[in-house]
């Protein structure tokens, strides 16, 4: 007790409280813990001004990382902040209900001497596409831009750059690329007799890449892609909501879609660089706009070309200015690429293994990215945190780190796991979104104007006019037919769209596209 030198156990509660305090609106993430003993008064929280700084919350599987992302929206959405979260598993949909009771919880809240008492959150939740329970969320291919459809595609670098020369194309030529249907109509036109001249005259493209790309095409579609292609394309504004004095939590419920990892990690990112498109430059707020809590990110940085990372990076980095926050949520940390990781100024580290080399590596790695502490060997404590137990160290009202804490998390007060899938559906179609995007629009888009232009009906389904030269071609999956009832195929001429408000908004998005702007 006698001299205490800065990191001596004794004043542990004190250092950390001190360390964590801060005078705005906090986001409380629990208690720290030392040699085993909690410390109700060491108090561990994030201060919502600093949320923007970007976070991460890394952990083996079952160590408590849903849970950390639901204990967060909790709070953000009780200081008024909405909240985005992809809900992998279907387990973040608890946060719609009050949580049950148990000695687990109770227990913990005594341990960390907090009174906890079960509440629930406002929640809206989302679906790709309609597919699954949720109000469904589409995008229009061409807002999707050819930088990210190309991800979705795994495309090469010779694809990508053919695709972006095929979007060029369609906007110069006023063909609207709502669904895959369009762009598949479009590259069959292209790499048939009446468009071959036209495809010369882009140049870069070859008729081989364009296969290449109309194969993976109905690949995507074929693996259900083309629900999520389509309008009313979702206004990202939606996901900056209130009720009363809360923010609404948008929960994009995926488990009807985790076989299509690269389709939903990408359409996440496409959410991100809309809020950058959409939101204006605010500087550093009292407290965030809107957290993003992008779960699973490791099958975004999968295979992602050092462009699309740039890209991804460029994107986190700016959207601090526009008011939102982002936290990946992923296994290892260096799932994540060390360019967006530099970025990430709150750590919530769960439990690592180290049964395999990989995981060694990735626990040193881990290990050598926090400040110095002498309360923790921290490759030790990184094995050996409980469930729901975390390292932390964040950045403090000014801007500095905060010492690494070991710390006992905060048990939610709302459901611990999935509700009823039924429940879900009710509460999506309760939602006051559900009008405004339950109902697929399908206009006139390049499919129709590629047939008219080819003397073709419209394909309104599987059929195409027999020998027609260059005409699509029969679609070889199931899926493929689905130019959902086209309406009035001969009629409203491109003119007539693109004067109008959606179609100029689409050219707008053409010509900026979701990622090109950020290329300087
Ligand atoms: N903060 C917490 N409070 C209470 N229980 C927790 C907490 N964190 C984790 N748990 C328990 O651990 C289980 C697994 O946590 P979860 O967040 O689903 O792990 P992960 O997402 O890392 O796979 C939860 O279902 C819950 O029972
Ligand atoms: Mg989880």
């Amino acid at each position: 007790m006698a001299d205490a030198a800065p990191t001596a156990p004794a004043d542990f509660a004190a250092r950390i409280r001190e360390g964590y305090a801060a005078e705005g609106a906090v986001v409380g993430l629990g208690r720290g813990v030392l040699d085993g003993t909690t410390h109700p008064d060491a108090v561990v929280q994030i201060p919502a001004a600093m949320c923007n700084r970007h976070g991460l919350i890394a952990g083996a599987t079952g160590t408590g990382k849903t849970v950390s992302l639901q204990v967060m929206a909790e709070q953000l959405s009780a200081i008024g902040v909405p909240v985005f979260a992809a809900d992998m598993k279907g387990d973040l949909s608890g946060l719609a209900a009050p949580a049950v009771p148990n000695d687990r919880l109770t227990g913990r809240a005594t341990e960390l001497g907090i009174t906890w008492t079960p509440a629930a959150c406002p929640v809206t939740f989302l679906s790709l596409g309609g597919v699954g329970p949720g109000v469904p969320v589409r995008a229009p291919v061409t807002a999707f831009g050819p930088e990210l459809l190309a991800k979705v595609l795994g495309s090469n670098e010779t694809q990508r750059s053919s695709l972006a020369l095929v979007f060029r194309y369609a906007d110069e030529h006023g063909l609207p690329l709502l669904d895959l249907t369009d762009l598949r109509d479009l590259l069959h036109y292209l790499t048939g007799d009446e468009g071959k001249a036209d495809l010369k005259a882009i140049g870069g493209v070859s008729t081989a890449t364009a296969g290449v790309l109309l194969r993976s095409i109905s690949e995507l579609e074929g693996q259900g892609g083309d629900a999520f292609f389509g309008e009313p394309e979702f206004a990202v504004t939606d996901l900056l909501r209130t009720e009363g004095d809360k923010g609404v939590i948008s929960c994009l419920e995926l488990p009807a879609v985790q076989t299509e990892p690269k389709l939903f990690s990408t359409f996440l990112m496409w959410m991100l660089a809309e809020l950058f498109e959409t939101l204006p430059e605010v500087g550093d707020l009292a407290q965030p706009k809107l957290v993003f809590f992008f779960d699973e990110a490791h099958l975004l940085f999968e295979d992602a070309s050092d462009e699309f990372l740039d890209q991804v990076a460029q994107t986190v980095r700016l959207i601090r200015s526009k008011g939102v926050g982002v936290f990946f949520v992923t296994q290892l940390p260096d799932d994540v690429p060390d360019v967006v990781l530099a970025q990430l100024g709150n750590r919530v580290q769960h439990a690592l293994r180290a049964h395999t080399p990989r995981d060694a590596k990735a626990l040193k790695a881990a290990v050598s990215t926090y400040p110095t502490t002498e309360d923790y060997d921290l490759e030790k404590a990184l094995t050996e945190l409980g469930t729901g137990e975390a390292i932390v160290t964040i950045l403090s009202e000014k801007g500095a780190p905060t010492p690494v804490v070991w710390t006992k998390m905060l048990p939610p007060s709302s459901f611990l796991g999935a509700l009823d899938p039924a429940v879900v559906k009710a509460a999506g179609e309760a939602s006051p979104l559900w009008p405004t995007y339950s109902v697929e629009i399908d206009r006139e888009s390049a499919t129709e104007l590629l047939a008219a232009k080819m003397g073709v009906p419209a394909p309104t389904t599987t059929a195409t006019a027999p020998g027609a030269e260059g005409a699509p071609k029969p679609k070889p999956t199931v899926k493929t037919g689905s130019k959902k009832a086209k309406k009035k195929p001969d009629t409203s001429p491109v003119t007539d769209y693109l004067k109008s408000r959606e179609g100029r908004s689409m050219l707008n998005t053409i010509a900026r596209g979701v990622f090109s702007m950020l290329k300087k």
